[in-house]
């Protein structure tokens, strides 16, 4: 059945994406984060491209026939996660491409849907699946060692009060399992308490929580290895992440393909200084952050980060 959302999702950064993109006539394009299709919309109207349009929620269907109908054949829609990038453009006889957008985490749709069980806002079951497939939070929450449960929310989310929300998680649970978001949420609450900050103190136990279930860390790092192999010279890639650990992965794959450390590193580790050939330079090197007139009308801008790299020496593939 197709979710039918009562929210929208406002795409963040648009602008500069598109500025970034620069959309040219006859070239083909991926949307690895469909969403609500707020993206894909603009590409598809700044140029008379192709666009392959990626997302894992199954929900996304009614935002993808709406282009269907709109776009015809230069819309294409592809339900399935970016970590099998390459895979899934193979499926559609695509080998090159010239430009791969990411715009990372959950849409306004997912987290605004109780039943998705995302936010410590609206109470529904824990789930925070984005596939609606596989081990859900509820089975994080209530299946997890103490042990595990504080290294996630400390690694994914920086809480330094892990040790002790973990506890009071398995504590809680030796009563009753622990179902729902606003359940978790006062669980933590009664850990971490409401300092200065505006911040709600469930914020980074949560953000953890939809990392771990979604394994978006790892899948982020094999978008990133597959674009290597899909761009085409002068293919751009363009990602916007919303917290420190993407970016940061987002940051040291380019970095690392523009220019090795020394002594190797985790994406090259067999890699000597004089046999490396770049295979991707910094189109913008800095990070692009949104304007304060975007971040006064969409506060979920305030922590975008957009990167850009540009695809060099094709003939050169270190994946
Ligand atoms: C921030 S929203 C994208 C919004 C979109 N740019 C727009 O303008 O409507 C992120 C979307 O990417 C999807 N997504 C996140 N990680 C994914 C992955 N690993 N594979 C496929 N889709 C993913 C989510 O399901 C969600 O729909």
């Amino acid at each position: 059945m197709i979710d039918s959302y009562n929210t929208s999702h406002t795409p963040v950064m648009l602008k500069e994406v598109l500025e970034q993109l620069q959309a040219k006539s006859g070239d083909i394009y991926v949307d690895g984060t469909f969403g609500a299709g707020g993206y894909s919309k603009a590409i598809l109207n700044s140029a008379n491209c192709i666009l392959y349009c990626i997302d894992q929620d199954p929900a996304v269907a009614e935002f993808a026939n709406k282009l269907k109908k709109e776009y015809g054949s230069r819309f294409k829609f592809i339900a399935g996660n970016f970590s099998e990038l390459n895979e899934l453009m193979s499926s559609q006889n695509i080998m090159r491409v010239d430009g791969i957008v990411l715009d990372l985490g959950v849409s306004s749709m997912q987290l605004e849907t109780p039943d998705r069980g995302f936010s410590f806002m609206h109470n529904g079951r824990l789930d925070m699946r984005m596939s609606k497939t596989g081990s859900d939070a509820y089975n994080f929450i209530n299946k997890s060692t103490e042990e595990e449960i504080a290294n996630v929310i400390y690694n994914y989310g920086g809480e330094t009060k892990s040790r002790r929300i973990a506890k009071r998680i398995i504590e809680k649970r030796r009563i009753s399992p622990i179902e729902t978001t606003l359940e978790l949420a006062d669980i933590v609450r009664s850990v971490v308490k409401k300092g200065k900050s505006k911040i709600d103190p469930a914020t980074r136990t949560f953000q953890a929580i939809r990392i771990s279930v979604n394994d978006e860390l790892a899948s982020l790092q094999s978008a990133l290895l597959a674009s290597e192999r899909l761009l085409n010279n002068n293919g751009k890639l363009i990602v916007v992440s919303f917290h420190s650990l993407e970016d940061a992965i987002v940051k040291e794959f380019i970095n690392e393909r523009a220019k090795p450390k020394q002594s190797g590193s985790r994406y090259l580790p067999c890699i000597t200084n004089t046999e490396f050939k770049p295979t991707f330079k910094w189109k913008v090197n800095k990070t692009i952050v949104a304007s304060e007139e975007e971040i006064k009308t969409n506060p979920r801008s305030r922590s975008a980060k957009l990167r850009v790299a540009i695809r060099i020496n094709q003939e050169v593939d270190h994946a």
